[in-house]
């Protein structure tokens, strides 16, 4: 009885059980530590580092992204940061008290819809491995983010705080797009 005990615990079934278990255990260590390291390596290089690696773990699907992957969620959050910048915009427009800012506003409104458009078109590009393309359409959308707020430079208006923190957060989203299209070209 104890003897075939014995024998039962180092079967080489059990063995090979165990040992499976194990391998799986550093596997999936090991993917975890390569979205880690590529979510890391990706915000490292971006305008805005803390604010990369929140943004890209506020989708779940970042954990287990590859470089495209990545990619994809990046045009994702820019893209829903363009859209409520827009409408941000439009309310502030519907606000202004005087001509002079209803035109800025118009002008941001025309900024952000091409920002948008330029967005949009990652998604075609990124697919048919233009990464150039992607590279150049991120940075189109971080451009015109600030070209918004220059219009208040210009005319030496203060621009709503509201406003600055949104077109940050573009740039900031945008700039991951970029570091992530760079990266992908080189591949
Ligand atoms: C972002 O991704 C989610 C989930 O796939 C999707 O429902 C949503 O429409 C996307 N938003 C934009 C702006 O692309
Ligand atoms: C527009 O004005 C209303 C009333 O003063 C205010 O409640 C609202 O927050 C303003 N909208 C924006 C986007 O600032
Ligand atoms: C228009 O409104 C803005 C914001 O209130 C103000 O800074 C600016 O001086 C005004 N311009 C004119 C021409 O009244």
């Amino acid at each position: 009885m104890e003897c075939s005990w014995r024998r039962h615990g180092h079967s080489p079934i059990s063995m090979a059980l165990l040992f499976f278990t194990i391998a799986l255990i550093l596997w999936s260590c090991s993917l975890a530590k390569a979205g880690g390291d590529l979510i890391n390596d990706v915000c490292s290089e971006s305008r805005n580092p803390p604010s990369c690696i929140k943004a890209l773990h506020s989708d779940p699907r970042s954990a287990s992204a590859d470089l495209k992957g990545l990619a994809k969620i990046s045009i994702n959050l820019s893209t829903k940061s363009a859209k409520s910048t827009w409408k941000l915009v439009d309310a502030l427009k519907k606000n202004a008290t005087n001509k002079s800012l209803k035109e800025i506003y118009d002008s941001c409104l025309e900024n952000y819809d091409e920002a948008i458009y330029d967005l949009d078109d990652c998604t075609r590009l990124l697919g048919s491995g233009d990464f150039q393309g992607v590279n150049l359409r991120a940075s189109a959308a971080m451009a015109y983010a600030g070209t918004c707020d220059d219009n208040f430079r210009e005319a030496q208006i203060t621009e709503p705080p509201q406003l600055v923190d949104a077109s940050n957060n573009l740039q900031d989203l945008s700039s991951i797009l970029l570091v992530i299209s760079h990266l992908l070209e080189g591949n």
